[in-house]
């Protein structure tokens, strides 16, 4: 069995991004690992984030992990701040982190990009995302494609404390799906779908009712041509639209191709809509019920119980190995 760790920031809504991007995977992995699957709001806070909005959101979206099809029995669901060894662990390995490192990560680029007031907790958060999948000794992270310069970075630092303090993290692998590693903005194919988009339009939401699905999809952007067609580089939005109906059906994308060929946008929208909605429906079902009996803060805690016994076990040998003096 691998060890398997993931996290989901609470900095907005869930989006259909997040859920075939990462969230799919995190179901399929937890038959055949051993699973760690996370709300990162210690990551949250490196943009201002309302306490009260932090709270709703961060119990929302570990019920949205369980709605997903997570299964508390098999995986290990908790909130990151609950477990303060991300922290501690974090400050260590920001400790072994350069500045070239951090400046060069594309997401800290975007991020900062324009801002005059930039949180010093923004520019660190790789070191603190590495500390994340490192104190589970992680093998595999499942993420989007977004996250895999900060997967490369925590695999130099796995390596870089090892070559300094005895050879003890595992370097994590990446897994990314094949189709929808970056589900694009519906309203532009250059963009990433963000949940923290302040246009409602360019995403979905794992809680937009099926009426609203319909509208957004309707009115996606696409290309003034009618070809239904995968091609990244001249059709952008179709492509991106495909990726969506074919993570959300059992049909790969030339399956698609071939039902649409000759056909217009209008007929292709319209059916994947209704894809989505029969994706999305079932799991809003369950998350109603699961917010309604309480059973989450549950979930949460034994989680974080479970966590913590492997986070104490690693840090307490990592502080070993730094030379910190035991006070026990
Ligand atoms: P976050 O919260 O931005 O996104 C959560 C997960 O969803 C994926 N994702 C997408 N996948 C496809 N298309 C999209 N448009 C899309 N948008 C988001 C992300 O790649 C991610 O897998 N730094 C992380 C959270 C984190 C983490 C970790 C992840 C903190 N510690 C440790 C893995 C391991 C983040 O900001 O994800």
């Amino acid at each position: 069995k691998k060890r398997v760790l993931s996290g989901i920031q609470p900095s907005g809504r869930l989006t259909l991004g997040n859920y075939i991007g990462a969230m799919k995977n995190f179901v399929k992995l937890q038959d055949l690992h051993q699973c760690y699957f996370m709300v990162a709001d210690l990551h949250a806070i490196t943009v201002p984030q309302e306490p009260e909005t932090l709270r709703d959101l961060s119990e929302a979206n570990a019920a949205l992990f369980i709605a997903a099809g997570i299964d508390p029995a098999k995986s290990n669901v908790f909130l990151q701040s609950a477990v303060p060894q991300h922290a501690e662990l974090g400050w260590l390995l920001t400790t072994l982190t350069t500045m070239g490192e951090l400046e060069r990560m594309t997401q800290f680029k975007d991020k900062s990009n324009g801002k005059e007031s930039i949180g010093a907790g923004l520019f660190v958060y790789p070191s603190l995302m590495a500390a994340d999948i490192l104190l589970y000794n992680a093998d595999l992270v499942p993420v989007g494609d977004d996250q895999k310069q900060h997967l490369e970075l925590t695999r130099d630092l796995a390596g870089r404390f090892n070559s300094r303090f005895g050879k003890y993290f595992t370097a994590p692998e990446p897994y990314i799906p094949e189709v929808g590693a970056r589900i694009m903005s519906l309203d532009d194919g250059t963009k990433k779908m963000s949940k923290s988009s302040a246009v409602p339009g360019s995403f979905i939401a794992l809680l937009d009712e099926p009426d609203v699905i319909r509208k957004k999809i309707s009115r996606a952007t696409t290309d003034s041509g009618a070809e239904v067609r995968y091609d990244v580089v001249n059709k952008p939005e179709v492509s991106n639209l495909m990726s969506i109906y074919s993570q959300c059906s059992d049909m790969s994308l030339e399956d698609i191709r071939v039902k649409y060929e000759g056909k217009m946008y209008g007929g292709f929208k319209k059916d994947l809509a209704e894809v989505i909605v029969a994706t999305l429906e079932p799991l809003q079902n369950r998350y109603y019920d699961i917010r309604s009996s309480g059973e989450i803060r549950d979930i949460l805690a034994q989680g974080a119980q479970n966590a913590s016994e492997i986070a104490t076990q690693t840090l307490d040998e990592v502080k070993q190995r730094m030379g910190f003096l035991s006070s026990k």
